[in-house]
């Protein structure tokens, strides 16, 4: 009988370490971090799913971000093809968004680290995408001037970063650290 009872002890053991939170999205959209709004449109419909369902789900909204930004940036590459601080600053927004040094590089790494469990270095990686999204958006060189982009690619980058920001949050979550 004990044996049965020390079985039990262990399956259920076992069971909570790989149980994966679910967290209330009211609750990750509240945190000071997020775009509330744009969180609860994005996060609604996943409402009562794990933490892991939500991760995989928002790098996924991340992902198709990050591309159809880098797809905005070509197409202003070749539009501003003769004014030159147009295009460098383009450019230099292309090399930050695009692989393979870019977002779009990042957010591979990203899904790798959280199907590896590293939700730290999950969150770290959150960071070098808003980091890309303020050095393509506000130039936060010392002395420098951003770019008065007219373009999309503001709005574009601004919801990069703003997913971005809600994956920071979820990982902090994954690691057990709100
Ligand atoms: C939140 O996201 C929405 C949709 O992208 C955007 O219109 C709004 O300006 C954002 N709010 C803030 C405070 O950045
Ligand atoms: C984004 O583009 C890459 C190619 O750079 C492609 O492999 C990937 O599937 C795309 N992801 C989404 C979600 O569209």
């Amino acid at each position: 009988m004990s044996r049965y009872i020390s079985l039990v002890v262990f399956v259920l053991c076992v069971a909570s370490t790989y149980a994966i939170k679910v967290v209330d999205i009211d609750t990750i959209c509240k945190d000071e971090d997020v775009n509330t709004s744009l969180c609860i449109t994005l996060l609604k419909s996943k409402q009562g799913a794990d933490l892991l369902t939500l991760a995989q789900y928002t790098i996924d909204v991340l992902y198709t971000e990050v591309n159809n930004t880098v797809k905005l940036i070509k197409t202003l590459i070749h539009q501003f093809d003769k004014d030159p601080t147009a295009k460098s600053h383009y450019r230099e927004c292309f090399e930050l968004f695009a692989k393979p040094n870019g977002a779009a590089a990042v957010v591979e790494e990203i899904e790798n680290k959280m199907k590896g469990g590293d939700y730290d270095g999950m969150r770290e990686m959150t960071l070098s995408i808003t980091g890309d999204y303020d050095t393509c958006i506000n130039d936060d060189s010392p002395g420098a001037i951003p770019y008065p982009d007219k373009s999309l690619l503001p709005k574009y980058a601004k919801v990069v970063n703003d997913v971005a920001n809600i994956l920071y949050v979820i990982s902090k979550f994954l690691m057990g650290n709100v």
